[in-house]
């Protein structure tokens, strides 16, 4: 049992204290939103997340979680300290480390004991060093004795707990080794490989692969284009290359984009970092470039199909940027749905989860709707932007019943396009050459 102190109750935050908490250790999770941990007391969870709350709720019960806004009794015996705060996009590109600066200064200030300090953000290359030199700076009381880790987190939003107890691997980067093996005990349970790296190779492995998936949604979206051109089918042109075990079948399906918390930021920060060491990222651009053309596609799409867009209702199914999240940062959802507005469409929407985040970052023109057939209704078109699995099996008669129009643009490739064209519906996915 070992005494851990995570630093911000995010995704990552809560997720990684919720996890070593029911591994068995005592965890506290500090966050400085007073609201999020009153919430936490009463397990009122900030975000959703499939089994989170069963999770937290068996720790608090067991006193083996709590949380708290007072760094004081956060630190207090703490043996490692978890960063688990926003790195979000500065304003070129770069990551902005106000939140990481300000907890490890209030980290150096309270802390009088040695510690581990363990970052889990998402953080430009070099920030270990700069994390060091930051704490030495402050500490009151030299004698303390603190080594860096870095282990970049690589869980997915809506199946983060699973993907946290279950990882492909662990990444472990550090200059003192005997750091590093006693996180690597604190993984132990795991059972799964973990790698042991220098500091700044941890930092790296983190953005390199999420640029790599990211290029690989990129990819499949340029060829999903071509296929439009030449009258191929994206979905069987992915399944053909996934069968070759060197490229494997993940990441690889069309659609209109990816967007969420990670991507959009960290392809951008890793093009800043490659910048501000002089080298030009072409392929990251064009990866970043081909992922912004994907969501105007769709609109252009639109106008092709229903001529000028003033005054025509379209219906959009799914908001959040994947299925099983609330999370609506950088969505291809919420771009589109500006676009469209702004083309004098009307917009009627339903997400199953993150109507509340839709609602903040929207225009208040859009009209929220509480099921598919409520947005349906009426609606001239309709636009699947999330893949959720409630709109896996609509009941596409009653769909038919409530259009007044037919027209069906599926931005995830989910519905079967013969079946919906029998049923006198007009069809279009994405990179469906023979259905465009
Ligand atoms: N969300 C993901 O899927 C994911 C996956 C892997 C890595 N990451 C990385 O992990 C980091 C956290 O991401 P997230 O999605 O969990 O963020 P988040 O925005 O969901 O949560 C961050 C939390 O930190 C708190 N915070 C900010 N400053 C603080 C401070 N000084 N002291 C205490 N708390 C503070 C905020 O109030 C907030 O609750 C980022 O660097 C991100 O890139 C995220």
């Amino acid at each position: 049992m070992s005494k851990i102190t995570v630093i911000g109750t995010g995704y990552v935050g809560l997720v990684t204290g919720a996890c070593f908490a029911d591994l068995g250790n005592t965890v506290i999770c500090l966050d400085i939103d007073a609201e999020r941990i009153e919430g936490l007391h009463k397990n009122v969870m900030p975000i959703y997340e499939p089994g989170l709350e069963e999770i937290v709720e068996r720790a608090y019960r067991g006193k083996r979680i709590d949380f708290t806004t007072d760094y004081p009794q956060a630190l207090k015996e703490a043996e490692y300290v978890f960063i688990a705060v926003g790195t979000p996009s500065g304003e070129n590109g770069e990551a902005d480390m106000q939140y990481v600066e300000k907890a490890v200064k209030q980290i150096a200030d309270t802390i009088d004991h040695d510690f581990i300090i363990v970052d889990k953000s998402t953080v430009p290359i070099g920030t270990g060093d700069w994390v060091g030199d930051l704490i030495r700076e402050r500490i009151k009381d030299d004698s303390i004795q603190f080594s860096i880790v870095s282990n970049p987190e690589f869980l997915r939003e809506g199946s983060a707990i699973s993907d946290f107890m279950h990882p492909d691997r662990v990444v472990l980067g550090s200059t003192n080794p005997a750091a590093c093996e006693k996180i690597a005990e604190l993984y132990a349970p795991l059972r799964c490989p973990i790698l042991f790296t220098d500091i700044r190779t941890a930092e790296m492995i983190k953005y390199a692969s999420n640029a790599f998936l990211a290029t690989k949604i990129s990819f499949i979206n340029e060829i999903a284009n071509v296929c439009e051109r030449v009258g191929a089918n994206v979905i069987d042109v992915a399944k053909g290359m996934g069968l070759d075990s060197r490229i494997g079948p993940k990441f690889l399906n069309a659609g209109i984009g990816w967007g969420g918390s990670c991507f959009p930021k960290d392809v951008k920060a890793l093009v800043h970092i490659a910048q501000q060491y002089g080298t030009q990222p072409q392929l990251l651009q064009a990866v970043i470039e081909i992922n912004q053309q994907q969501r105007k596609r769709v609109v252009d799409k639109f106008k092709a199909l229903l001529g000028d867009l003033k005054g025509k209702q379209i219906g959009v199914l799914g908001l959040a940027f994947k299925p099983d999240t609330d999370d609506m940062r950088e969505s291809p959802s919420a771009d589109i749905i500006r676009f469209l507005l702004g083309e004098g469409a009307n917009i009627k929407a339903y997400d199953p989860e993150a109507m509340e985040q839709a609602r903040e970052i929207l225009p208040a023109a859009v009209d929220f709707r509480e099921n598919a057939y409520q947005v349906v209704d009426g609606a001239d078109a309709l636009f699947l932007a999330t893949e959720w699995n409630e709109f896996k099996q609509l009941d596409f008669d009653q769909v038919g019943k409530l259009m007044k129009g037919n027209l069906i643009l599926d931005g995830r490739n989910i519905w079967d396009p013969d079946a919906l064209i029998k049923m006198g519906f007009k069809y279009v996915g994405i990179g469906l050459g023979q259905h465009k």
